[in-house]
């Protein structure tokens, strides 16, 4: 059966049974900024558990079915083997009070055994702990359905929360052979009894609680690619017809990657240093690492599987961050040979530690891990003293508006001081997600025909596609090649400068002309293309003999 057949097959099942066909939500989550992913089906469902009459109101029913994209990005040294994905789908039936134990596990012991034929091998419930009981209800359920290996788990058969709270609960999974007769977890069915008011983490650790939700909640989900390999007799989900038998290790983890890239780019995430671009970013990276070929026919062969079933478009966006890292990658590995260090490696070239661990296991070195964490420690101490002084309560929260209006800053200092005055200093700014504002040294208003020029020349610098790159060196050098320095600012010893520079024109991966050199922590995008338009929409005065320009980017 092909896999959409399936999909189509489990929304119906559950339809016939009074559920609601909701669609996929997007794979960034909206109600919840405490994930970075939806990791799961129940995630868009989340606000339900706790007030169900809720779902009458938005649903028209507390019995909902879904086919929900999914990221996982935890077990990502597993891709590659038969059942481990970053991207993948997950099906899934959930109820807000609509039903209980006794219906969840009967329905999905039908649809397992008798829409799909699938011979269970065995079941797991939850053995329980000081807080919560033994899972009984669930076991008997089993039993008299005649399932005879019947398992207590523990502290994996307990699900949830997501994310810093949530509801949570004890689960019963089903396992099913695959064709190498290995067990497989299928599906998990999760009873929503608690609300948690901490993180998973904190509640293992005993410094969250659990409170007893007043309805009690379904939420199951079923790993569709592990569905799909059992079902279509297949030894590994790369046989099924949502992969293209990929044999390699490393063909594998391309195919993944590229998948999970593009799903995430038609969502909205584009490549960046934090959160979910960055996630995106590594993704790319490292599949740019592991590709002999250019992704682009990865891209071709993943939009044919999905077609009429998900809208994909990268917009060019895998591409671009191909482009920037293969050079990038040349250069890594030849300082990686040379012995250069990891931190070095990550913060100078962008070549992300989890890629240059990799690389260590396969030549057989040792990289400090340790040591490397602490560097990373002092240099993001570092990154916030510094943008905490020169972005005083202007930036403290990175995202993709910030971080491009904050390369968009340096831009505008150097174009002042190429069409103004090259003397021109700044001497405060401030940076919102709407806008920036630099306040400069400077004696006389800007004329119209000026701050024009300054804008076309911020634009045209954009439209370059410059290199922005981060190299940490002594102050004493940084002050030397006369980079901008924020007056008045105590800068350490060892100091972090971004560079904004043109490529180099004989492709040796080299950069060209600096345009720009600051002291500064970033976080920066990596280059000017991505900023778009660049546009001044106030220039006044600030104080005596100062200027204040505000602009933003459209
Ligand atoms: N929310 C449960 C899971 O992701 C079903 O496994």
């Amino acid at each position: 059966m092909e896999a959409n057949k399936i999909r189509s097959k489990f929304l119906k099942f559950f339809e016939n049974r009074g559920h609601k066909i909701i669609s996929s939500a997007s794979l960034i989550p909206e109600n919840d900024p405490s994930v970075l992913f939806t990791t799961a089906g129940m995630q868009q469902f989340k606000p339900y558990y706790t007030n169900s009459q809720n779902a009458d109101k938005d649903f028209g029913s507390r019995n909902i079915t879904t086919v929900q994209k999914c990221v996982r990005t935890g077990d990502i040294e597993e891709v590659g083997d038969a059942t481990h994905l970053t991207f993948f789908e997950m099906l899934g039936n959930f109820s807000f009070g609509g039903y209980g134990r006794r219906e969840a596990i009967a329905y999905a012991h039908d649809f397992i055994a008798q829409e799909l034929g699938l011979e269970i091998s065995y079941v797991t419930f939850y053995k329980g702990n000081d807080n919560v009981p033994r899972d009984e209800d669930s076991r008997k359920i089993w039993q008299e359905l005649g399932v005879k290996n019947i398992r207590e788990d523990g502290n994996d058969v307990f699900w949830g929360p997501t994310g810093n709270s949530g509801p949570c609960g004890p689960t019963t999974e089903i396992y099913c052979k695959n064709e190498a007769g290995e067990d497989v977890e299928i599906w998990n069915i999760v009873f929503n009894e608690y609300f948690c008011n901490g993180s998973r983490e904190k509640l293992d650790k005993g410094e969250a609680s659990l409170e007893k939700l007043d309805v009690l909640g379904v939420d199951t989900g079923m790993g569709f690619e592990r569905l799909l390999a059992t079902v279509q007799k297949k030894k590994n989900v790369y046989e099924t017809d949502l992969f293209n038998n990929e044999k390699t290790k490393e063909e594998r983890i391309v195919a993944d990657h590229v998948k999970a890239s593009l799903f995430m780019i038609s969502d909205g995430v584009t490549p960046s240093n934090t959160g979910a671009g960055y996630v995106l970013r590594r993704l790319i990276r490292r599949a740019v690492r592991f590709s002999k070929q250019p992704l682009a026919q990865e891209i071709e062969k993943i939009k044919k599987i999905y077609k009429g079933v998900y809208i994909l478009d990268d917009k060019g966006g895998i591409e671009e961050e191909e482009n920037k890292f293969r050079q990038t990658l040349q250069h890594s590995l030849k300082e990686f040979e040379k012995g250069v260090d990891p931190f070095i490696l990550a913060t100078t070239y962008g070549f992300p530690i989890e890629l240059t661990q990799e690389l260590a296991k396969e030549k057989g070195r040792n990289i400090d891990l340790a040591d490397f964490h602490k560097k990373m420690a002092e240099h993001q101490k570092l990154s916030q003293t510094s943008s905490a002084g020169m972005f005083k309560g202007g930036l403290a929260n990175h995202n993709e508006k910030t971080i491009k209006l904050h390369t968009a800053h340096h831009l505008l200092l150097a174009g002042l001081k190429a069409i103004v005055d090259k003397n021109i200093k700044q001497r405060g700014s401030n940076i919102t997600e709407e806008r920036l504002r630099m306040d400069f040294l400077c004696g006389r208003k800007l004329t119209d025909e000026e701050k024009k020029k300054v804008e076309d020349w911020v634009n045209d610098k954009i439209k370059e596609g410059l290199n922005v790159v981060c190299r940490e060196m002594p102050l004493s050098e940084a002050e030397k090649i006369g980079a901008e320095m924020e007056f008045g600012t105590k800068y350490p010893d060892i100091v972090s400068l971004y560079f904004i520079e043109e490529p180099a024109k004989d492709g040796s991966g080299k950069n060209g002309n600096v345009i720009s050199k600051e002291f500064c922590a970033g976080p920066h995008v990596s280059n000017t293309k991505e900023l778009g338009h660049f546009r001044i929409t106030k220039e006044e005065t600030s104080s005596q003999g100062v200027r204040r320009i505000k602009a933003i980017l459209e």
